[in-house]
């Protein structure tokens, strides 16, 4: 399982890199699938969501193979076209892969991705958007039957944009004759990167960044080489924690522009910020200030992402935070591990109110999800006395290194791996 033990009261200062982005890498190694060729992605992190993500690509006959950071995949002969249950429990996202397996095969078979510790996660809108492209999908015994061997482009409106259904649209476009236009699609950073990949391998794909995205199908693809964007939800949780401890940090390799909303929240905390091309200062004397109300929103508003690593920065601040989560039904499950470290939260289904208080003590605590986990960090950091964050499993899906570049940082933390 693995726990992190953290001795807490210390400033942080010094300078770390930031890993290349979870939520870019995952869907750029499922675009591989669609290019038949070698590709390098550069930046690649080592994470356990990623190497799930490259088990799936060796299981449907891939190569995939790190090198000196890099991950190496040859999509050139494909021998499956379906995904076993246990590679797709392994993996929260993996259906993601649906889109691009319907492109490259014509034909898919997943089983149904679970649910996972945020709440339910449906897929209604990734498959409403390959519907529209042409596919039949049939759900059935807990797995989801897929045929699509003559895509046609369309013209897919998501309800609500989705990042992962955005992502599943653009891959299985490129499979389909025509042009589709994807309205209200998801703005994130991440699905800009995956245009970049996909333009790189020789994709006509226009418009990411913005609400609608256009895809010329079945345009003759290849392998490249492709550099994945910084980790903005891991720049924002190194930030939050130099924020919450006080101290000077300099962030390399990152990009301002993806988390200005964080930023800017930290500001109002009383944190100071310098941002340069690459990377970003931070200097904190520790004792914060209550912010305006955060409301969670799909990018560019404030990333549901960070609700939980602010929430940490915030517990001891001056005055009193309001968080609506607004994005995910059950995203608070660390508000009843801080306050066993004598954080004032309460919570009322998508509000939670924070009151800053004096002081944290150390306690166990139980890390339920990714972000929160790394949240809990941050409030042991802040705690007086030695923390233990246990099930470190949830953690290690999206930081390669949470525990070692915080300690290059200053904090008196330890990886265990009991
Ligand atoms: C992506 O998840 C990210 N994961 C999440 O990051 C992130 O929190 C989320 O986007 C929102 O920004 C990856 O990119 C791998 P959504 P995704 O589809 O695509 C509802 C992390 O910590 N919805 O944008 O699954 C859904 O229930 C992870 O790195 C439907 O109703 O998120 C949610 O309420 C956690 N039907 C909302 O949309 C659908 O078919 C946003 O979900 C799909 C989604």
């Amino acid at each position: 399982m693995g726990s992190i033990t953290i001795e807490g009261g210390h400033r942080l200062s010094g300078e770390t890199v930031v890993q290349g982005a979870k939520n870019s890498v995952l869907p750029v190694l499922a675009a591989t699938l669609l290019c038949g060729g070698a590709c390098r992605i550069r930046r690649c992190p080592r994470l356990s969501d990623v190497d799930a993500a490259a088990d799936i690509l060796r299981y449907l006959g891939c190569r995939a193979d790190w090198e000196d950071g890099d991950l190496l995949v040859d999509s050139s002969v494909l021998t499956r076209c379906d995904i076993p249950q246990t590679l797709m429990r392994r993996m929260r996202s993996s259906v993601i892969f649906l889109g691009a397996i319907l492109a490259r095969c014509g034909w898919a078979e997943l089983s149904y991705p679970g649910g996972c510790e945020l709440g339910p996660r449906p897929i209604d809108l990734h498959l409403a958007a390959l519907r529209t492209l042409g596919a039949s999908i049939e759900e059935s015994g807990g797995k989801l039957y897929c045929q699509g061997r003559h895509l046609r482009g369309g013209q897919i409106v998501l309800a609500i944009p989705s990042v992962g259904a955005t992502e599943n649209a653009i891959l299985a476009a490129c499979g389909a004759e025509g042009v589709t236009v994807i309205t209200n699609a998801a703005r994130e950073p991440e699905i800009a990167d995956l245009q970049d990949f996909l333009c790189a391998c020789g994709a006509e794909v226009r418009g990411a960044g913005g609400s609608v995205i256009t895809v010329e199908g079945l345009k003759p693809l290849h392998g490249c080489v492709h550099r994945v964007i910084p980790d903005r939800i891991v720049t924002a949780t190194y930030l939050c924690a130099a924020a919450a401890c006080g101290g000077d940090i300099l962030l390399r390799g990152t990009d301002y522009r993806h988390l200005a909303t964080v930023t800017t929240a930290l500001q109002q905390a009383g944190c100071r910020i310098d941002c340069g091309e690459t990377d970003i200062r931070l200097r904190s004397e520790g004792r914060l200030q209550a912010v305006t109300p955060v409301r969670t929103a799909p990018y560019p508003g404030f990333p549901t992402d960070c609700q939980a690593v602010l929430m940490a920065a915030l517990l001891r601040s001056r005055g009193t935070t309001v968080f609506v989560e607004n994005i995910f039904e059950s995203r608070y499950r660390h508000a009843a591990e801080m306050q066993r470290m004598g954080a004032d939260i309460r919570v009322e289904g998508r509000v939670a109110v924070v009151c800053g208080v004096e002081r944290l003590h150390a306690a166990d605590v139980f890390a339920a999800d990714l972000r929160g986990g790394a949240a809990l960090v941050i409030a042991a950091l802040q705690a007086e006395g030695r923390s233990a964050v246990h099930q470190c499993r949830h953690i290690q899906r999206g930081y390669a290194d949470l525990a070692g570049d915080l300690a290059g940082l200053g904090a008196r933390v330890r990886q265990n791996t009991e």
